[in-house]
This record gives C-alpha cells, structure tokens and sequence, in this order.
C-alpha cells in the first residue's frame, strides 16, 4: 500500500504505522484519518500482523491534533460528520482484536491524544506532553476524548485537564494513569516492542477476548459480567485453551498456533 501521510512496516509479525508530517508536527488531516484507516483494514485482514504499534515521526510530536488548518474548509453544520468520521476510525483500533500500543514521542494533543487513547495502553518518552486543549479553540475533544480521559483518568482530573487545556508531562500522564511507561526517546519503541512481543508469545485467541471483555465495560450496551461468561466460554473451546492447559500438565512451553 503507498500512503502519502503515513508510513507502514511489518517486522516479525509487529506492525508499525507511524504518523508522517513533521512539519505539520504529524497534525490529523483527513488523508491522514483516511490512510490509517486503511492501515488498520490491512490490520485486521493481514494475518501476518499479529500486533501494533501507532507512533510519529520524529522526536518532537507524536500527533499535535486535528489539522487546525484544515478546519477552516469544513462547513459549519459538517462539525457532527467529522467527529463520528473520526470516531468510528478510533473504535476499529479500540476493538481490534490485536493488540495495539500507542508509543507516544512527543506531543499528544488533542486528537493525537485521544489517538492514544484509543490504542489498548500506551507508553511514552519522557518529552510527550499531553493536553486536551479544544477548548483554546473554541471546541471540545470530538473523537472520543470526552469519555476515554473520563474512563482512564477519572471524572475529577479529566474535567480539569478538559476545561483548562493544561498540558501535562509524561511523569505526570504515569501517575494518572494514562500512560503504563515512561521511556528515554531512544528506549520507546524498543520496550514497545519488548511488550508487544511477551504478549506475542501468549494464546492470541485469548488476547483477543481480554480486549474484548475489557472494552465490554466501557460499552453500555453491554454488561460486563455477561460478555466474560460468554467469552470465556468461546475460549474454553478454543485449541489454544486445549494446547495452554496440556502445556501445563506436561511441564512444557505451550506453542500456539
Ligand atoms: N494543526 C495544524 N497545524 C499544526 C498543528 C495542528 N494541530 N500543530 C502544529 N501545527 C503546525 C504549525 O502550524 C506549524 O506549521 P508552519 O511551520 O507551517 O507554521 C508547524 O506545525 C510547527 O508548529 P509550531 O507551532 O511552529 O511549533 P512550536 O514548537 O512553536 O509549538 C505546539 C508546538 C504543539 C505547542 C503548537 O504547534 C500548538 O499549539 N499546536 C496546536 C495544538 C492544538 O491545539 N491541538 C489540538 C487541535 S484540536
């Protein structure tokens, strides 16, 4: 696939989708939106991938927000179309049944945060920064950012961050909660990958199902409780549960397939 605003890698089964427009500090335009999009269809088709990560280039941002820029050219009743586009974008990656980690560079603003969010955890190197910081503008966060900060951070912390628009460091984003791990710049994808590659080595069928029933907390259509019962249900059944537990018993290192 040729993208123009992001570039794309496959190694040893971990795929890279970093963000590309440093001179825009890797702002999300609508080819931007449109092209991960697209990576993340290969994503979910390609079963050569077995795991993401989502960064950006450079050392500076990771995704500065929406394109301020391009908001100029959308008309005035199109602010509703935009947010959902954005959302359902944000959802495929919340509920891909791969794992996804967000390696935060640097700026995480806006809907490079909520970009973040979006992705299962996330670690960070110790010059991100993040805000929510729409109001500035004159706006609130459209994709998704309202409820994943809530979720992640609690209603208290988020409405501040929210109502303020205050940037906070990566240190900071650890001890609330947003981030699971804060990295020297050079260390970021290589711990990224260290993670990602643990969780390679276990039962993906059982990975997938973890997302699942973790997101079914967040979803009010669902209850919780009721999504684990039948998920675990589908894993009981699954050859990795049969391979996992005969693994066990037989004091060896289980191998899945
Ligand atoms: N949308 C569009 N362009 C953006 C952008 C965004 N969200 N964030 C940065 N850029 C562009 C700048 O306009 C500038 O482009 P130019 O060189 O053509 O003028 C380039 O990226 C570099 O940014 P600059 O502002 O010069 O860098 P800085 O180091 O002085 O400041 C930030 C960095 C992140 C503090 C600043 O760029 C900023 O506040 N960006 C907007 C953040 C924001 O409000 N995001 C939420 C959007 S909903």
């Amino acid at each position: 696939m040729n993208f123009s605003t992001i570039n794309t890698s496959l190694e040893n089964n971990i795929f890279t989708i970093t963000i590309n427009r440093p001179d825009k500090l890797n702002a999300l335009n609508q080819t931007v939106l449109n092209e991960l999009n697209a990576a993340m269809d290969r994503v979910y088709t390609d079963e050569n991938i077995k795991a993401v990560i989502i960064t950006g280039t450079g050392e500076k941002a990771f995704v500065a927000g929406a394109d301020i820029a391009e908001f100029v050219s959308v008309k005035d009743d199109e602010g509703a179309s935009l947010s959902k586009k954005g959302q359902d974008i944000f959802f495929k990656i919340e509920n891909c049944p791969k794992p996804i980690i967000a390696a935060v560079n640097g700026f995480a603003l806006g809907g490079g945060c909520e970009l973040a969010m979006s992705c299962h955890f996330r670690l960070a190197s110790t010059n991100a920064k993040f805000a929510q910081p729409e109001v500035n503008l004159g706006l609130i966060p459209g994709y998704g950012g309202t409820q994943r900060l809530t979720m992640l951070i609690g209603k208290g912390k988020a409405i501040e961050l929210m109502m303020t628009g205050n940037m906070i460091g990566a240190d900071e984003a650890k001890s609330l909660g947003l981030v699971n791990y804060v990295e020297a710049p050079e260390n970021l994808i290589p711990k990224t990958k260290e993670i990602l590659n643990l969780i390679l080595t276990k039962s993906p069928v059982a990975v997938s199902k973890v997302i699942a029933a973790v997101n079914a907390f967040y979803d009010t259509q669902k209850n919780g409780f009721d999504e684990e019962v039948k998920l675990f249900g589908e894993v009981f059944l699954s050859d990795d549960k049969k391979e996992g537990t005969a693994a066990f018993l037989e004091k060896r290192k289980a191998v899945f397939k």
